[in-house]
């Protein structure tokens, strides 16, 4: 048995309530025995069996779930910081991309690489993400477009989430853009998706879900429709990459088949979000894609105040996200998605946990769940926030063990 005691502020995030109920308990203590949390409450109401083998001292500051990243491509070659000097210069992220930029690049690179190479690289990302927090990390493929490179990045997923603590969770993107050896045969390149990935995927079990990159200039919304059903039959749940540059109808489409999240959606529709309100759509909020795209970035109110739950996540990946910093794309969420910082708390933590159907299990501090808790800097949410710099997180605590 250990206690975290001394917890100035401890948001629990439980699943109840609105966006903002992030259902808080001050001078609070956390009792867990192995992997998971046995109690939760005031620490002057501590029942005296939990006399706590172990102590951990919280010294006053807030405790936070441990923070879950529902949304990154962790593994990938090369990087493209070309291309970020481009934008920068007034070069849009679609340009780039025709010019033969963009994720053909990445692909490329990713191609070259070895499965040895991308979980180096993708392990070193790792070390650095859980000193912010993070204790639960989506990761999709994409990269690879043929199948053999798709199952070498799910390989690399499976192998990090088996040989760290961390909870790793896959999703197979083999439908992120047609690969150059597929120019001019699209159908063919959809069938081999259906025929081949989405079977392959599944019986080796490399993947919970299966994502599509639906957009007019990548898949169209038949495509993704048929891409999604196929997935959804061999036992994959369905998430979307929709209405980031254009309003084609791809929040309806989440809502139509059942999708765990939808993510991006600046240019949502208000059909889309009612949509997506009544079949239980989480919308994740990408901000620091469209802080590097220069883009106009979503307004988060808009959905929640049209019922949706509004998960956060960094889409850490080499073109438009080059960056896993979660608090920062949490922060930008509040400046600029028009969140409040309890609102970007609940949406990193247990709405995120619901994006990637965790939430029996992470995402929030209660009893039976995971012992996956953050020790920040900060008396409360607003402060954090507020005053934000890039190293709160003082500890954090994965399955019970203390790793950062
Ligand atoms: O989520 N939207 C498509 N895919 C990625 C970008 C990938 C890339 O630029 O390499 C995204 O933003
Ligand atoms: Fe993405």
């Amino acid at each position: 048995m250990q206690i975290l005691k001394n917890i100035g502020y401890l948001a629990t995030c439980k699943d109840e309530g609105e966006q903002g109920d992030i259902h808080y308990i001050k001078d609070a203590a956390i009792i867990w025995e192995g992997e998971s949390i046995k109690w939760v409450g005031k620490q002057s109401v501590l029942p005296v069996k939990y006399s706590g083998e172990k102590v951990h001292d919280a010294q006053g500051r807030m405790v936070i779930p441990g923070l879950v990243d529902c949304h990154t491509h962790l593994a990938f070659g090369g990087w493209r910081p070309n291309e970020f000097e481009m934008r920068v210069r007034g070069e849009s992220y679609l340009d780039i991309a025709k010019a033969g930029g963009g994720i053909l690049s990445t692909v490329n690179a990713t191609r070259e690489a070895t499965e040895e190479d991308l979980y180096n690289k993708a392990s070193g990302f790792l070390e650095e993400i859980v000193k912010q927090g993070v204790t639960t990390v989506e990761c999709k493929s994409g990269y690879g477009l043929s199948l053999s490179d798709e199952l070498k990045i799910l390989q690399v997923y499976q192998r990090l989430n088996e040989e760290r603590s961390l909870h790793i969770i896959s999703t197979f993107l083999g439908a992120h853009t047609i690969p150059p050896e597929y120019k001019g045969e699209r159908e063919s390149y959809i069938d081999l998706i259906i025929e081949e990935m989405i079977p392959a995927v599944a019986e080796k079990r490399l993947a919970d879900f299966c994502d599509v990159f639906t957009e007019e200039s990548a898949f169209n919304i038949e495509e993704s429709r048929k891409i999604l059903l196929a997935a959804k039959a061999a036992g994959l749940t369905p998430k979307l990459h929709a209405d980031q540059l254009t309003s084609c109808g791809g929040a309806e489409l989440a809502a139509e088949v059942e999708a765990a999240s939808a993510d991006h959606l600046e240019k949502i529709s208000e059909q889309g979000i009612t949509a997506m309100a009544k079949s239980g759509v989480v919308g994740v909020t990408l901000p620091l894609a469209t802080l590097y795209t220069q883009e106009e970035p979503l307004n988060c109110r808009r959905l929640v105040e049209g019922g949706v739950e509004v998960a956060v996540a960094t889409d850490f990946n080499p073109g438009s996200a080059p960056t896993y910093d979660l608090p920062l794309a949490m922060m930008l969420s509040c400046n600029q998605g028009r969140l409040t910082p309890a609102e970007v708390l609940k949406g990193a933590t247990i709405y995120a946990a619901k994006a990637i159907k965790r939430d029996y299990k992470v995402g929030s501090i209660e009893e039976g769940k995971s012992a996956d808790f953050a020790i920040i800097d900060a008396p409360d949410p607003n402060f954090w926030m507020y005053h934000y710099r890039g190293a709160n997180c003082v500890a954090s605590y994965v399955r019970g063990q203390k790793i950062t």
